[in-house]
């Protein structure tokens, strides 16, 4: 297969999957890791010559995100595998990009995931896994949708049941979405939601103004400036979530991270997830 066939999102929003198996290839590497991806590598590869010269921007970028980054994507395996303990086996990705969990965990043979991406994510990750001869282990259902319109009716077509519990991520999509478009994903998702379904909601102190946030943008979209309107689900998720039926708990970061034995990098009281399960 030529490398044409795996188009390289190489700006707007779907450049940030890269980032992010970026941030698992380096992990991978590690004899200390917090997790394996050994086809986080493979994507990396495949993208890197269509960047050119901004390759070299992306690098302190990932110094920068790594340390936090890293730790998140390892508290998500925790909580797929603690989801399959409580029996959920219908596991929907949200903003999906180059996540490979359907390929790299350990679960019951019976798990089925569903990924939910934009398309032109799709059009480089399906022909990278492809050529590399990845094969999933758990029914995947792979679906090109944008989160800002309607993608409920798409995810029944592929085989989705509303009548089980569901295990719902977000690993860093609803933050892109302008507070609107984010709330009503998640009215979508609590229609779709059958009691002990889960849902698990990150609270980061962001200052879209400080280097890290600047630079990624820069990459990303060519801007300077932050968005005017405000984006992700915003301080009154948590009311919504027990008006609609959901139960919430919160941990800090700091809390979760204790186990993983790596530096702290989130910090803050504030700082943490919401686990929401479905009443
Ligand atoms: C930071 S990446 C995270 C990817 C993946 N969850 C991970 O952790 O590796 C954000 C993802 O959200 C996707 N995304 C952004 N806006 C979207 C939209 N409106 N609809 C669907 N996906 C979207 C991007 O294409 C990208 O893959």
């Amino acid at each position: 297969m030529s490398e044409e066939s795996a188009p390289v999102p190489v700006a707007g929003v779907a450049m940030t999957a890269i980032g992010v198996a970026f941030v698992r290839a380096r992990e991978t590497e590690r004899a200390d890791r917090l997790y394996s991806d050994p086809l986080a590598q493979l994507f990396v590869d495949a993208a890197k010559p269509s960047f050119g010269e901004r390759w070299d921007e992306l690098s302190p970028l990932l110094d920068m995100f790594y340390e936090a980054r890293t730790v998140a994507v390892r508290l998500v395996d925790d909580r797929v595998e603690a989801a399959v303990r409580e029996g959920i086996r219908q596991i929907v990705i949200l903003g999906a990009g180059l996540d490979t969990r359907a390929f790299r965990m350990d679960l019951p043979a019976d798990t089925r995931f569903f990924e939910l991406d934009l398309p032109e994510t799709f059009a480089f990750k399906e022909p990278v896994l492809a050529r590399g001869d990845a094969t999933p282990r758990y029914e995947r259902q792979v679906l090109p949708v944008d989160l800002r319109g309607g993608w409920a009716e798409a995810l029944l077509l592929q085989g989705f049941r509303a009548d089980e519990p569901t295990l719902w991520v977000d690993e860093g999509v609803l933050g892109y979405l302008l507070r609107p478009d984010a709330q009503q994903v998640v009215a979508t998702l609590t229609e779709l939601s059958a009691p002990r379904s889960r849902f698990d909601i990150g609270s980061f102190a962001v200052d879209p103004n400080s280097g890290p946030y600047l630079a990624l943008r820069r990459l990303v979209s060519g801007a300077d400036e932050a968005p005017g309107e405000a984006a992700g689900l915003g301080p009154y998720i948590e009311k919504w979530l027990h008006e609609h039926g959901w139960d919430t708990t919160f941990q800090t970061w700091a809390e979760q991270a204790a186990s993983i034995g790596r530096p702290d990098t989130n910090g803050g009281p504030e700082t943490g997830n919401m686990a929401a399960v479905r009443r």
